[in-house]
């Protein structure tokens, strides 16, 4: 039995693949036949362009996000005995980065309508421990990067962007992973810039932490059989995932362009929602948000429960997802960190009443109407009408 495929789902890359199919093709067979698959001329060439595009001086492409954050932290100078801010609703690999380095985590709120660490907030958390602040640029949107540098410079503070969802979003004339000292980014395929499997990078503008990650990445090695990194680990970009990661960079801008446009749709329609509790994480960065995923938040307002809601959805053939439905301080793994249920009101009030709807380049008007008419449909209540039991029918 053959499975219906969704009308909208969560996220499509046949619409991003198909044009470069033969492209891709043609770069993983020139690896197959160069034989440099570990740390080839793809890597190097994508470490470049990548930091070039963000305005950052040096790139190191490394196994994944999670340790671009670890290894990048680390090769910054931060370690045990120091205390690193991070947003309480962040996806896991932020703190397990952080506790990777061996640094000391400490939460931080958040805004209600932007999801974005509250920056007034950190600086309240801040003691003479604190070395670094981890940002993350949530679902697309950059934290503001001057008062991210007005915190810092007030608390000698080291700025380590978690870019993983922001590849080229841009907030204040300046790009994510061009904020501070140095930045992550991972590039899971379903990111805005995804590989074809795992990977990541750490972004600085400085030479010695460059080096250093480089030496971290290679099992601490600064050349072949020469070890001075103790904390050094195998975690190398893939030269077939950079291979193919070169080949989608030019495309970024135009696909952050159509996220950006999809979103301007959503939002629209969804204005006439608002009386019934819907509202939209809001967009603090016009154009510069990359949208990696549109939030919308099922306020009390609303006359039905998010659950409810996200089965309408499910009846209408559209995926939805929630990120995330646990904030880090309260996951079972990170009880010894000793938080408590309360700790931080607005993370754990956003947890329980934010829901991501389809985004990705090549979703269409139509779907997206489709979208937000399932929505109106269920916080009107509305039974569903013949036209879209017929349109339910399976294809
Ligand atoms: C905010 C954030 N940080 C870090 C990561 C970790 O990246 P990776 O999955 O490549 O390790 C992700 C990716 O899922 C993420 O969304």
């Amino acid at each position: 039995m053959t499975q219906s495929v969704p009308k909208v789902p969560f996220v499509d890359l046949t619409w991003q693949h198909e044009p470069i199919r033969d492209d891709i093709h043609a770069a993983l067979t020139a690896v197959l036949e160069q034989g440099d698959f570990v740390l080839g001329g793809a890597v190097k060439a994508f470490e470049t362009a990548f930091a070039e595009a963000t305005g950052a001086a040096y790139g190191v492409g490394v196994g994944c996000g999670t340790d671009a954050i670890a290894l990048g932290l680390a090769a910054c100078g931060i370690g045990p005995g120091d205390e690193v801010l991070l947003p309480a609703n962040t996806f896991v690999a932020t703190l397990i980065g952080i506790l990777r380095s061996g640094a000391t985590p400490i939460f931080v709120d958040c805004d209600r309508h932007t999801a974005l660490i509250d920056l007034a907030a950190a600086a309240a958390a801040v003691t003479a421990q604190t070395r670094a602040i981890v940002p993350v640029h949530l679902y697309g949107q950059m934290v503001s990067p001057s008062g991210l540098r007005q915190l810092a410079t007030a608390h000698d503070l080291l700025i380590f962007e978690d870019a993983a969802q922001a590849h080229l979003a841009e907030r204040e004339g300046i790009r994510a992973g061009a904020v501070g000292t140095a930045a992550a980014f991972s590039f899971y395929p379903s990111k805005n810039l995804g590989a074809i499997g795992d990977g990541g990078i750490l972004l600085t503008q400085e030479e010695l932490i460059a080096q250093t990650t480089r030496s971290l990445r290679n099992y601490g090695a600064v050349r072949k059989y020469f070890h001075t990194e103790p904390g050094g680990t195998n975690s190398r970009l893939d030269t077939l995932q950079a291979s193919v990661l070169n080949l989608k960079l030019p495309r970024l801008p135009g696909w952050n362009q159509a996220r950006n446009q999809i979103a301007q749709h959503y939002d629209q329609q969804l204005l006439a929602l608002r009386e019934f509790g819907i509202i939209p994480m809001r967009n603090d960065s016009g154009a510069g948000h990359v949208y990696h995923l549109y939030v919308i938040r099922i306020t009390e307002d609303c006359p039905i429960d998010r659950t409810a809601l996200q089965l309408v959805l499910q009846e209408h053939q559209i995926q939805s997802g929630i990120h995330y439905p646990v904030p880090c301080h309260l996951q079972p793994a990170f009880q010894f960190l000793n938080y408590q249920p309360g700790s931080f009101p607005q993370s754990e009030a956003l947890c329980q009443e934010i829901l991501s709807l389809p985004m990705y380049p090549g979703m269409t008007t139509e779907q997206a109407d489709w979208v937000i008419s399932a929505i109106a449909q269920a916080v009107r209540q509305e039974p569903i009408c013949e036209e879209t039991a017929t349109a339910l029918q399976p294809q």
